[in-house]
């Protein structure tokens, strides 16, 4: 069945946990739709995991637009979010209801994902106000990374509880809680009516979401604590990569079977 943005309430409601990860290309779209993912966010994580940035900032809404589209020609079912990248939303309410609606209009995304809590809410009230679905993302924000002082979890439970609220009061329809203690998740997951979708945030979260790039083992470059590698396909690939070298070396590759006679 479709998952559409009033399915994530009724999901909480339900206590259905909802599932997501990210993708960045068709391929990886259908493969994680196909096993009944309800939500593919194309995250500005691509930047580190695509690109090999060394963090999020420098991705652009171009960048963003041209992945998401090719995300949504691999999906069925799922959600597909939409990351507004860095300065997208930041210089002024109109530009940012501008991008959230190229985001939107030129991608074929269902909703946009913004990071940040009460300094984001008027923002947000005005891209929700534009008929664009929001969902929000507190706690470690990575387009803050130089004000944070680096990848550091976040522990302010009254600044963190105020962020959740005004996120949800400004219209959102959900929030990612990103790298937060888990006894504060849960006291934000209890007193929101929108669903929380946790990394780094431990299980009382309504969902949770991972990279897929960390999750199949294909990124390497670190591995913060919160991820599980569920299967290590960067030595599969290795392995299939240095057959492949091996037998055109020594001239078993191509065989009859994959020659035209
Ligand atoms: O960009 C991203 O992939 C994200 C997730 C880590 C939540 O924002």
């Amino acid at each position: 069945m479709k998952i559409t943005v009033s399915s994530l309430k009724e999901k909480k409601l339900s206590k259905d946990k909802i599932t997501m990860l990210t993708a960045y290309d068709f391929a990886y779209s259908q493969i994680i739709d196909s096993c009944g993912i309800d939500i593919i966010l194309v995250g500005d994580s691509l930047g580190m995991v695509f690109c090999g940035y060394e963090n999020t900032l420098p991705v652009t809404l171009d960048q963003m637009i041209y992945h998401t589209k090719a995300v949504v020609n691999g999906r069925t079912n799922s959600l597909v979010v939409i990351d507004l990248p860095f300065l997208t939303y930041h210089v002024s309410i109109e530009r940012s209801i501008e991008n959230a609606g190229r985001a939107i209009k030129e991608s074929g995304a269902e909703i946009v994902k913004l990071e940040g809590g009460v300094t984001m809410a008027k923002t947000i009230k005005a891209i929700v106000d534009a008929s664009i679905p929001v969902m929000g993302h507190i706690g470690l924000t990575p387009q803050s990374i130089h004000q944070m002082g680096g990848f550091k979890v976040q522990k302010e439970r009254d600044k963190l509880l105020s962020d959740a609220k005004a996120v949800e009061d400004a219209g959102a329809s959900a929030i990612v809680l990103e790298c937060i203690p888990e006894s504060i998740a849960k006291e934000i997951t209890d007193s929101l009516t929108i669903p929380t979708i946790g990394i780094g945030a431990g299980k009382y979260c309504d969902g949770q979401v991972l990279v897929i790039n960390d999750l199949i083992g294909v990124f390497d470059r670190f591995t913060p604590k919160f991820v599980k590698k569920y299967t290590n396909i960067k030595a599969n690939i290795q392995n299939a990569v240095n057959d492949y070298i091996n037998e055109v070396k020594s001239g078993k590759f191509p065989d009859d079977q994959h020659t035209f006679k």
